[in-house]
């Protein structure tokens, strides 16, 4: 990673350890440069955009998470607020390293709207909103969010087979989804 990355990824660490932030971001940004490589885009708006999309999380009582988001959200306004927290941090992280004005602006629109805009904006949003999606594909997200929804292996990726279409509109993306599906199928379930 460039070095200006790492330095946005060192100050935004501290925002992450909550709701499994940190295991989510760490592989969102890995799920993140496999989508640049496959569909373009501007690294420099993506990679600091996932780095930085989830540091709002810290606000929002721990209490309250699991009404915020998943499959059991009733109360999906209080998503709205770890975005625009998420923009007030990232701004500052961005601007402690000196980063480029235009590009500060792009990466906080990302920001702002990366769970409450359902239609992407542009290109390099797309990539975020994919990476973010992605990470529920992984084997971390597998143990996580099994848990974290109490569902089995075959309910859980049942959400993920029926969902390909709809979350992932990119080809990389949904080429990345069903090989990591077909990866946790051949992981060992323990039901
Ligand atoms: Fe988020
Ligand atoms: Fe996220």
């Amino acid at each position: 990673m460039k070095d200006v990355y790492s330095k946005i990824w060192e100050l935004a660490k501290p925002h992450l350890d909550t709701r499994k932030n940190d295991i989510h971001t760490e592989l969102a940004i890995q799920y993140a440069f496999r989508l640049l490589k496959g569909e373009g885009g501007d690294e420099e708006i993506v990679v600091p955009a996932i780095i930085l999309h989830d540091v709002g999380w810290k606000s929002v009582p721990e209490e309250l998470h699991l009404k915020a988001f998943g499959p059991k959200a009733t109360m999906p306004e209080i998503n709205r607020v770890h975005e625009v927290e998420g923009v007030k941090i990232a701004k500052e992280i961005l601007e402690k390293v000196n980063y480029d004005q235009d590009k500060i602006e792009e990466i906080l629109e990302i920001i702002d709207g990366h769970d409450s805009r359902k239609e992407p904006i542009s290109l390099n949003d797309m990539l975020v909103k994919e990476a973010d999606k992605l990470w529920r594909y992984s084997r971390e997200a597998f143990r996580i969010n099994r848990e974290r929804y109490e569902q089995t292996f075959e309910q859980y990726m049942d959400r993920l087979r029926s969902n390909l279409d709809k979350w992932l509109l990119t080809n990389s993306g949904r080429e990345i989804a069903k090989e990591e599906i077909e990866n946790r199928s051949k992981d060992s379930r323990d039901d």
